[in-house]
């Protein structure tokens, strides 16, 4: 099938290249021109896919990049990989969603199958994206993406797809395209059963992980450990689902997509009061951590120099969306404090580039890379550690 990719962040060019390898003629259309030019080089910009891989598809023919919106007239299948964020008063931002239907909409002018596999709410497909597509006779499906970057176990094609269409002939279709290079697709009665299964499964997460950061502070409040009580919990063999706690959730999905759902439960009159709460306790992680670390190097760190380590949002990656981090670097520079960060992966961030972690009287981990001096953090004077997996230190 000729296949065109709308957006070649995380999502589309996983997509595009996992579609290229079941042997479809795949473009990757983006409207970074910059990021265009770095694909066509032979520069994979996310993890997972590397150099070696872009380039044998580029190679081959099967997969290229562009920012020419052309290209998409004549695809048999379209996939729209696009943002979907929160806008400033942390409600569902479509304005790129809405600029990919629109493009489309201009420049495909024989049918095609399109899918769109950005996240939000049910109700998406239909009401904003195959409405403002007119003239031409096109299949609609909707098929979240669940891809989970940096993890080696679940990737594009053992991760279990869903599918829901408008018409028969869609989900036929998309079933066609996704089942040549997926394991195992899941057809659901409509594209709202499948937009609204993946936002309530990041729900779920954003849910249980405010659940168990609650729990560790009321751990220590009673001076118990609070991790010792997970694994305890987690010994059950049925009932129980481990969650960690941490320094607040980060990324594209957790922090923003229950927000999504909790957008149209209001306009149907039901509260979502789980998402609200959940996403107070979250957000506020940075202060507890903040408020921790004072009372741990004894009541004040005015003066003292902080090296805060791994500034993405989960180990191994670089990522810094919605990173609790940056929360934690302004909380901590308002009490006078000296913050540096250190994050090989992520190199340079909001203007200032990673540090050596030599000369920190404290060492803050909000995130582990595999490979971090643990040496070194251990030479800080006082080591606080979000993520539970260093012995003998303070922490969550
Ligand atoms: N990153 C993840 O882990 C993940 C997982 C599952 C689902 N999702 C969802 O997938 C969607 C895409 O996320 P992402 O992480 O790939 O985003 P991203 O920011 O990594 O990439 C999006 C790309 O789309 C491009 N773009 C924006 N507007 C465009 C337009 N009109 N035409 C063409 N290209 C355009 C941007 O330049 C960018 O390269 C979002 O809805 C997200 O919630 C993301």
């Amino acid at each position: 099938m000729r296949v065109a990719i709308i957006g070649q962040g995380y999502v589309g060019l996983t997509i595009a290249l996992g579609a290229a390898s079941a042997g479809h003629s795949v473009v990757g259309f983006d409207v970074n021109d910059g990021l265009v030019d770095q694909l066509n080089a032979g520069k994979s910009h996310i993890e997972g896919i590397t150099d070696k891989d872009l380039g044998s598809f580029i190679a081959s023919s099967s997969y290229m990049a562009s920012a020419d919106a052309s290209v998409l007239n004549g695809s048999d299948v379209i996939v729209i990989a696009v943002p979907t964020p929160l806008d400033a008063q942390r409600n569902p931002d479509l304005s790129f969603v809405h600029a990919a239907a629109d493009l489309i909409e201009k420049n495909v002018k024989s049918p095609a199958l399109i899918v769109n596999e950005s996240t939000s709410y049910p109700g998406t497909l239909r009401n904003e994206i195959a409405v403002r597509i007119t003239g031409v006779n096109h299949l609609y499906a909707s098929s979240p993406e669940r891809v989970d970057p940096g993890n080696s176990e679940w990737g594009t094609k053992n991760t279990p797809r869903l599918i829901g269409g408008l018409t028969p002939a869609a989900v036929a279709k998309a079933k066609e395209f996704y089942g040549s290079f997926c394991d195992s697709i899941i057809e659901v009665s409509s594209p709202e059963v499948a937009e609204a299964a993946k936002i309530f499964e990041n729900t779920f997460r954003q849910v249980n992980i405010a659940l168990v950061n609650e729990f560790a502070q009321i751990a220590d409040a009673l001076d118990i450990s609070g991790r010792e009580v997970l694994d305890a919990a987690a010994t059950k063999p049925y009932g129980f689902m481990p969650f960690n706690p941490g320094p607040g959730v980060g990324g594209h999905c957790i922090p923003v997509d229950p927000s999504y759902l909790a957008h149209v439960a209001n306009q149907v009159g039901v509260p979502a009061t789980f998402i609200k709460r959940a996403n107070e306790v979250n957000l506020a992680m940075p202060a507890y951590v903040v408020k921790r670390v004072v009372a741990g190097a004894d009541g004040s760190i005015k003066g003292k120099k902080v090296v805060v380590v791994g500034v993405s949002y989960k180990s191994n990656v670089a990522d810094t969306r919605e990173t609790p981090a940056a929360a934690i670097i302004d909380l901590l520079r308002e009490q006078g404090v000296t913050v540096t960060w250190h994050d090989d992966l992520v190199g340079s961030w909001r203007g200032e580039t990673s540090s050596s972690l030599a000369g920190a009287d404290i060492a803050l981990i909000v995130t582990k890379h595999d490979g971090v001096d643990l040496a070194a953090i251990k030479a800080c004077g006082y080591v606080f550690d979000c993520t539970g997996t260093i012995a003998g230190v303070d922490g969550i």
